[in-house]
């Protein structure tokens, strides 16, 4: 279900739209499927997506901003259904976006891909947090946003064990079969640096570089993790739509 309605949402995106249209969508698609958004009412949390564009790192609430052509858009979703939350995150590019930028969502999500290899039965939590960590710090210079960490989900949205995206090989808690986590990678282009905005929510990087996040909810499995969510509906609906606005986009190019 968070697969399906991401891929709606990647049906739905294009400059001049805004951000609460998207949730408003996808609020709307939820419910008709027989789902319940899991971060409405969450703490207060007011919409049933968190939308975050560019600097805004996670947690960005949904309202009157219109997507630009050059931005990058950070979709995360949960849906509770069953009994069960799943909790994903998809960062979008609209139009023509910066290479380094695109570089940069590209490597985030690549980590996670790393990070769900290590969700290994016998592993530990700290053998996903490093591989992130590594990938993303070392082998590329971007910074890791420390202050947000994945977690267990399950019957509830957030269990332990807690999934940070830096740390070392062989700590934390031992991963056992079946378990159930959300491994995120909120990943910053600058300095791993964030704060809050007044609105207690809207996280942004401290140097107002963009940020991109990937999020899927990964059971543990022998030799490697199982992603339950998947990037396949989505990216294939992503390029669908970028082919269906190119004629919009080559305008802008031109003119670059
Ligand atoms: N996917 C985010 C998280 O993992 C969403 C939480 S937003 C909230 O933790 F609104 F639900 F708090
Ligand atoms: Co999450």
């Amino acid at each position: 279900m968070v697969t399906a309605t991401l891929t709606e949402v990647a049906k739905f995106l294009r400059p001049g739209i805004t951000t609460a249209q998207i949730d408003e969508m996808a609020d709307t698609f939820i419910r008709d499927n027989g789902g319940v958004p899991s971060f409405k009412g969450y703490h207060g949390y007011p919409a049933a997506l968190c939308i975050s564009v560019n600097e805004v790192v996670v947690h960005g609430i949904p309202g009157s901003y219109e997507l630009q052509d050059g931005d990058i858009v950070s979709v995360d979703c949960g849906v509770y259904m069953n009994g069960f939350h799943g909790d994903h995150a998809y960062t979008f590019g609209i139009g023509n976006v910066k290479p380094e930028v695109l570089t940069l969502m590209r490597v985030t999500k690549e980590s996670l891909m790393l990070g769900v290899a290590q969700a290994s039965a016998n592993n530990r939590v700290g053998d996903i947090s490093y591989a992130v960590e590594h990938f993303t710090s070392k082998v590329h210079k971007y910074g890791v946003v420390r202050e947000l960490v994945g977690h267990g989900v399950g019957r509830k949205l957030h269990e332990d064990p807690q999934v940070p995206n830096y740390g070392r090989r062989g700590d934390g808690k031992r991963l056992k079969e079946g378990m159930v986590l959300a491994i995120e990678p909120m990943i910053n282009l600058g300095v791993r640096d964030v704060y809050t905005k007044e609105d207690g929510w809207t996280v942004v990087t401290a140097d107002g570089k963009p940020s991109a996040h990937y999020e899927h909810t990964t059971v543990v499995r022998k030799g490697r993790g199982e992603a339950l969510s998947n990037f396949a509906p989505i990216e294939a609906a992503e390029q669908a739509n970028t082919e269906l606005n190119s004629s919009y986009y080559k305008e802008e190019t031109t003119t670059a």
